[in-house]
């Protein structure tokens, strides 16, 4: 993988980043210990944390935070403001009142399969896999697998229909 120019001023790429060909980056981005896959854009204030792998030719919008532990397949689109979530049962302590360190918390793993969308807004809950080709709405909380070649949406989100395959063609006939 080759080492990247920025298109943006404002953005901090670590030296430990993998990033592939022809990659647009947007300014205002953190990125650190993550890769990411040939012409995929990266829009402004996105962080992508170590352990988070992103495919080529994916989209993803400005706003967007994508932790460690979550592959995103190649060709995705993934809105504005989209959060993932790694660890079920937060905290900032230990139960003794410790600071909580890396040991102390264990990452749990997200999937979003090839060519699936994520609508702005919505929150993927860890442990889950988004199928290929399903389309996520917008402000949705996904708590459990979606299925691949769906369109869900809703807190929490529900399948509403199938999503038929090909670029363009979600508008219901
Ligand atoms: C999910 C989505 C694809 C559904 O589109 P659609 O199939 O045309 O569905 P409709 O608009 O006919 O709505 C069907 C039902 O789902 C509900 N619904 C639609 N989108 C919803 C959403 N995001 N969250 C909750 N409910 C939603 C509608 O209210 C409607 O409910 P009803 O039958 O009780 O009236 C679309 O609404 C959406 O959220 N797209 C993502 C847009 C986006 O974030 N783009 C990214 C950047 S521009």
């Amino acid at each position: 993988m080759s080492r990247p120019r920025p298109k943006a001023e404002f953005a901090r790429i670590a030296p430990d980043v993998k990033l592939g060909r022809d990659v647009a980056i947007h300014g205002f981005v953190n990125l650190y210990g993550c890769e990411i896959g040939d012409q995929t854009r990266i829009g402004a204030f996105v962080e992508i944390q170590k352990n988070a792998r992103v495919g080529s030719r994916t989209k993803i919008g400005s706003h967007t935070f994508i932790c460690e532990g979550v592959t995103i397949e190649d060709e995705c689109f993934v809105g504005h403001h989209v959060v993932f979530v790694n660890d079920p049962y937060p905290a900032a302590v230990t139960p003794d009142g410790r600071v909580q360190e890396a040991g102390d918390w264990r990452v749990v793993a997200t999937r979003v399969g090839r060519r699936a969308s994520i609508g702005s807004g919505a929150v993927i809950l860890c442990g889950v896999t988004i199928g290929e080709n399903a389309l996520v709405g917008a402000g949705s909380v996904v708590t459990r697998d979606v299925p691949p070649g769906t369109i869900v949406a809703g807190n929490p989100a529900a399948v509403l229909r199938a999503r038929p395959p090909g670029p363009g063609a979600d508008a219901p006939g």
